[in-house]
């Protein structure tokens, strides 16, 4: 019966097949049929009837009415912040991570604030029961949560109708992927279900104007599960990392149709609940050990300077080709950076495994933080400590050119300035090392004989 109201189609050709086959047999490409619902024969023939209006009139932009979205605001600055000042009322806010990241959390705290603040609002989880969303808000501090009106449902109609009987200001869905719509014969998850759950979600809350937090998961390279299409879908998609066993987290935002994609927020797991941490540097600085592998990197997190411990371990490799292992940046970076400190600064790692860390499960995928990666391993294969003068930690930032100079980055000021706040300078920056062969001559001093050489 689920098969009669379903069809699959071929994302390749649009071959319409009853049922799922591996290969396509109109155009013979595998993998491409995708399960879709059969256009409902109402919704077919309100499209005929507005085709057949005729055609409408375009209007000037300058004329087209923008009302000013009030925001509501979540009770957490830094989520706010990320939103570009707030939840926009009727906007789909998607926040994907990892598995135990903290998004129930995150979201039931910001829930637990908007209903302390008057609003109405309502969390769907079609993960947990009832009694176990009541443990969590029972640990969160403040008390806050218990006000918090829940329902455990996995059937999406269900959750429709309730969403348009109750029509509250703001509501949870945790998660889209746990949601099932039973016309769909796919299981929960799978990218038509996604699909169809997000689209009725969205057409439920920009009729009632109910701003939607969507919980998604991510799988282990970081896409959300099954669903780019999402990402389309929605008006604002946040990323939650972090690992579940480390203590700090990040909210930043990957699209934002409502404010900058620049802004990032940096929040610390503890027993009651996320607490906003706002002076991460300090921390960071305190707790970079100063050993040979270690340095500082003065990050952009959004428009806000980081200052956080990069890590970095050469050994020897029995392994061909050998290990490059990273957590915190991208792969491909880290082998840009090898070959140009191979090429241009006479530290050849060909034979060596390399780990690179960002210290705290902080991410920082932008260009400068190619020098201190660079100096870093460098450090790591001399066995060299990096300190400035007076035995602090040292400091850099830049971006690495493929001909060994190092080239200028977004902020410089504002990197130097949080430098010096901690005591950090003199800084190690494209503004006073052209190359990267001066860079770390300055970092580690003399020639040293190297611990493992290529
Ligand atoms: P959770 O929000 O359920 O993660 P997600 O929804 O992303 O899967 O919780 C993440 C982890 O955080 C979980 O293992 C328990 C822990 N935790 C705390 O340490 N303190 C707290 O106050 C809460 C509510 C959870
Ligand atoms: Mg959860």
């Amino acid at each position: 019966m689920a098969a009669a109201k379903s069809v699959h189609l071929c994302s390749a050709c649009g071959h319409e097949s009853p049922r799922w086959v591996g290969q396509c047999p109109g155009c013979g490409e595998w993998n491409t049929l995708v399960e879709e619902l059969r256009v409902r024969p109402a919704v077919a023939g309100a499209a005929r009837a507005q085709r057949s209006a005729g055609a409408v009139r375009p209007v000037a932009l300058r004329s087209v009415s923008a009302e000013e979205h009030a925001r509501l605001s979540t009770g957490i600055g830094e989520l706010d912040n990320v939103l570009g000042g707030g939840l926009v009322p009727g906007s789909l806010v998607l926040i994907g991570g990892s598995p135990g990241v903290g998004k129930s959390t995150l979201t039931t705290m910001a829930l637990a604030n908007l209903a302390a603040a008057g609003r109405s609002t309502l969390y769907v989880s079609a993960e947990e029961s009832a009694a176990q969303i009541r443990l969590r808000a029972e640990r969160l501090r403040g008390g806050d949560a218990l006000a918090i009106p829940v329902i455990a449902q996995t059937d999406l109609h269900t959750v429709l109708a309730t969403l348009e009987s109750e029509r509250p200001e703001v509501c949870v869905i945790d998660s889209v992927q746990t949601l099932n719509c039973a016309e769909l014969s796919s299981a929960a998850g799978s990218v038509a279900q996604v699909r169809e759950v997000a689209s009725e979600i969205m057409r439920v809350a920009k009729s009632n104007r109910i701003a939607v937090l969507l919980v998604g998961h991510v799988t282990k390279d970081g896409a959300l599960a099954g669903p780019r299409v999402l990402e389309h879908l929605v008006d604002c998609v946040l990323q939650f990392e972090g690992e579940r066993e480390r203590t700090y987290r990040t909210v930043r935002a990957i699209k934002n149709r409502f404010g900058s994609t620049n802004e990032a927020g940096v929040f610390e797991m503890r027993d009651d609940g996320l607490v906003e941490v706002l002076d991460a540097s300090a921390r960071f600085v305190a707790e970079a050990t100063r050993a040979p592998g270690s340095v500082v990197l003065a990050a952009m997190e959004g428009t806000r300077p980081l200052l956080v411990e990069v890590q970095a371990l050469v050994s020897p490799s029995e392994l061909e080709p050998p290990r490059r292992v990273v957590a915190g940046i991208d792969r491909n970076r880290l082998a840009l950076v090898l070959a140009v400190l191979g090429r241009h600064a006479g530290i050849g790692l060909g034979a060596c495994d390399v780990f690179v860390n960002v210290v705290g499960g902080v991410r920082s995928d932008e260009p400068g933080a190619d020098l201190a990666v660079a100096l870093a391993v460098a450090s790591a294969s001399r066995g060299a400590v990096l300190a400035s003068a007076q035995g602090k930690p040292l400091a850099c930032f830049g971006e690495l050119g493929l001909t060994g100079e190092l080239r200028s980055v977004a902020h410089a000021e504002r990197r130097l300035a949080e430098a010096a706040k901690f005591g950090l300078s003199p800084v190690l920056e494209p503004g006073t090392c052209r190359t990267l062969r001066e860079a770390v001559q300055q970092a580690l001093g003399r020639e040293r004989p190297a611990l493992a050489s290529a």
